[in-house]
């Protein structure tokens, strides 16, 4: 089933309202469990904005981690699958997944296009986990108050053979979350694979913090219910992707859009304990190269 059938029936005016209502639920802060809506609205209005968006910013970590081979993934706050979906198409070895999500509804969409994976419909922050191979928990633990995330943090690494991925949204408060995790996940003696070069200390200024964006299509009924003109919109989103060893750090990551001027790229860099600009002159002209190819979120050497 795609995510639109899904909306069928529903009245535009009704989609609209719930887009709307989610869209300020969601920037305001407020965890999923917290939304007073008619169900059915709920979940359609989620698939419509938000589902592509999640997905497209799990795809862009996952294209991130380098050569992995995973089997088995665990998925917490699931939601209706966007990421395990992200994960199925990224890692062709992956057999066996479980997603666990409190919400019956979106357990029930999700099983449409993810029939075989084994959902969980319970909370994550009492479930039991088995082992898997990576332990995933996209838009999810920033829904958790600090104590209990760092609970599920914690049994979600003990659950992990190889990693645990946390990815959140691109603002301050979901940086903030996706900073104490991986603080909490090098304390366990985890590596970074990825955004960060390394395992220093986050050097983000006070002011700052570390996001990247992915790029998405907008169907027509999306455009429609964020009444936006733009065929397109850029997902901003948080990561921490830490593995338990063999975590091949880059040397460098770019955070900011590069900025092309004639002649020059601007690449705002993290090298691990900095972040600077680094510029690149069109002198120099493998560089030069390499840096137009570049994108926002992409190692640099
Ligand atoms: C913002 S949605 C993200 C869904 C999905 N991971 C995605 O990326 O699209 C957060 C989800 O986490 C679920 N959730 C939050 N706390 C949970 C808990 N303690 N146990 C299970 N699910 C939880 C919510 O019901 C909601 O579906």
């Amino acid at each position: 089933m795609k995510v639109e059938e899904y909306a069928a029936g529903i009245p535009l005016a009704a989609l609209e309202k719930a887009a709307a209502q989610l869209s300020e639920h969601y920037r305001a802060g407020k965890a999923s469990g917290k939304l007073r809506m008619e169900e059915r609205e709920r979940v359609a209005a989620y698939l419509l904005t938000r589902f592509p968006a999640t997905y497209a910013a799990v795809s862009a970590v996952l294209g991130q981690v380098g050569d992995v081979e995973v089997e088995s993934m665990l998925d917490l706050g699931a939601g209706a699958g966007a990421a395990s979906l992200a994960a199925k198409e990224r890692f062709a070895g992956l057999r066996r997944m479980t997603l666990v999500e409190t919400d019956a509804a979106s357990v029930a969409a999700g099983r449409a296009w993810l029939p075989d994976a084994d959902w969980v419909c319970g909370n994550f922050a009492e479930a039991a986990f088995a082992e898997h191979d990576v332990v995933l928990a996209s838009y999810a633990l920033g829904e958790l108050k600090t104590a209990a995330r760092m609970q599920a943090l914690e049994r979600a690494w003990a659950a992990a053979r190889r990693m645990v991925m946390v990815i959140e949204p691109g603002s301050t408060a979901g940086f903030g979350v996706v900073r104490e995790c991986r603080d909490r996940l090098l304390e366990m003696g985890g590596r970074t694979v990825a955004p960060c070069p390394g395992d220093l200390p986050c050097p983000m200024g006070a002011d700052d913090w570390c996001h990247f964006g992915a790029r998405l299509e907008r169907s027509k009924l999306h455009r429609r219910l964020k009444h936006g003109q733009l065929s397109y919109e850029d997902e901003k989103y948080s990561y921490a992707v830490v593995a338990k060893e063999g975590a091949e750090a880059c040397a460098g990551r770019i955070v900011r859009r590069p900025a092309h001027h004639p002649g020059l790229i601007e690449l705002t860099v993290c090298r691990g304990d900095r972040v600077a600009v680094e510029r690149v002159n069109k002198r120099d002209r493998n560089k030069f190269g390499a840096a137009r190819r570049a994108g926002w979120g992409e190692a640099w050497p």
